[in-house]
């Protein structure tokens, strides 16, 4: 199996990036110019799949890239911007040279060969790999992290680009990828987001956030059912939550999910959980006017009571630091597991503070590692907590507390 990759520029007079990458993800690369270098190697190699980066399809209702028209976006395009991927529209100045010229290798490529459009910096995104703009060793070692092996050692940034082409291209060939827009007019490869559905929910995790765990998602079941019976027993229409350490924004956006006329706000330290959360909630299509996304250190920058709140902190001890996955060192940020001595840094912060944001009658609900079991009674009863009750998770192991004020 051999498949090109292609960072194709808009001029023969232009490097265009090769990446030839075989299926022990062996990467080989060389610069061309023009059409005629590009169209002979295809030739010699003959690849099973040929992956370009550049727009290989005009938007429905656009004949000519170079004709005025009101058109300037395909649905994949669109389905790239949803998704906060950036990206310059096909028709901006130098993107419709770059446009043409795919177009026109395309027709005489497909004649023969498998040939899709791809797009190396969403790739790169949604693997959680540096685009090229931000140091090529970056973008190097985090293909180099997927177990591509790059041959020679003076690779540039368009290569690098070509072998993410050609990666994308891999991942589709072992059905890793999908497909944005519509076949009709013409879609975008690119690698299958980390994502996982939770009941009626989608959560994307692209952003490579911290991944929401089994043990969350028994607890927020139990929990929600408990505010539902307050809500009632109170019969108050719209209630008020606050999602603090919200990281994907599983738990805020499987309440909005499930209590209707209920608004969240979701608070994280983290500008990649905030983009995150932003995704998650345009994914699951739910309206503005129900939440409100706050880049806070704790409860900085809030300023409400609620009716209830849901915290889930970084909460692995330092003593407990040789007990971490290798894969949650590697894919997940530090500052979303991490807490510090006895893992009770954001514990102590969190409940020095959270009574003041909390109506009377309200709930909190706290996640905790189940050795911390006794350090928080301890923290909860010198901070004068009312009432509070341990509960276990699906493993039998104490996981979640519920707190009243
Ligand atoms: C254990 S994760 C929980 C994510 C999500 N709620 C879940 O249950 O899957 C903790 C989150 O807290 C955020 N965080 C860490 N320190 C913070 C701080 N000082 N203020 C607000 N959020 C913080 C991290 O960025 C991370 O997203």
């Amino acid at each position: 199996m051999k498949i090109l990759g292609l960072d194709l520029a808009g001029s023969e007079k232009r490097k265009t990036g090769v990446a030839l990458l075989n299926e022990n993800l062996i990467a080989q690369c060389l610069s061309v110019f023009e059409d005629k270098e590009i169209l002979d190697l295809v030739e010699k190699e003959k690849p099973c799949l040929i992956c370009i980066d550049a727009p290989l399809s005009l938007p429905k209702g656009r004949k000519e890239i170079n004709k005025k028209s009101k058109v300037h976006f395909r649905a994949c395009d669109l389905e790239l911007r949803k998704r906060k991927i950036k990206f310059f529209p096909i028709t901006l100045g130098p993107m419709r040279k770059l446009t043409e010229r795919g177009l026109k290798l395309k027709k005489i490529l497909e004649k023969k060969y498998e040939v899709i459009e791809v797009y190396p910096g969403a790739s790169q995104d949604i693997l959680n790999i540096k685009r090229k703009g931000e140091g090529e060793n970056k973008l190097k070692k985090g293909l180099e992290n997927f177990g591509i092996k790059i041959i020679g050692k003076k690779i540039d940034d368009h290569q690098l680009d070509a072998i993410t082409a050609a990666f994308t291209g891999f991942l589709y060939k072992k059905k890793k990828a999908i497909a944005l827009g519509e076949k009709s007019e013409g879609q975008i490869i690119i690698p299958k987001p980390p994502s996982l559905i939770f009941e009626n929910c989608l959560i994307d995790l692209s952003k490579g956030v911290f991944l929401p765990r089994a043990e969350t998602m028994f607890w927020i079941k139990k929990a929600l059912k408990k505010c539902k019976l307050k809500i009632e027993i109170f019969g108050s229409k719209d209630s008020k939550f606050l999602d603090i350490f919200s990281g994907s924004g599983i738990i805020g956006i499987y309440i909005l999910k499930n209590i209707k006329k209920s608004f969240v706000d979701f608070v994280d330290i983290d500008k990649k959980a905030i983009d995150q959360i932003e995704i998650n909630l345009k994914l699951n299509e739910i309206s503005p006017k129900r939440y409100k996304v706050i880049k806070s250190n704790l409860f900085e920058k809030i300023k409400d009571k609620y009716d209830f709140i849901f915290a889930n902190p970084p909460y692995v001890a330092k003593e407990r630091l040789k007990e971490v996955q290798e894969s949650v060192k590697k894919f997940e940020p530090k500052i979303s597991w991490y807490g510090g001595k006895e893992g009770l840094f954001y514990i102590k912060k969190f409940l020095n503070r959270a009574k003041e944001f909390l109506k009377d009658n309200g709930l909190i609900f706290l996640e905790i590692d189940p050795l911390q079991k006794e350090k928080v009674k301890e923290l909860l009863e010198k901070r004068r907590y009312k009432n509070y009750k341990f509960y276990k998770d699906q493993f039998g192991k104490i996981r979640w507390i519920e707190i009243e004020k």
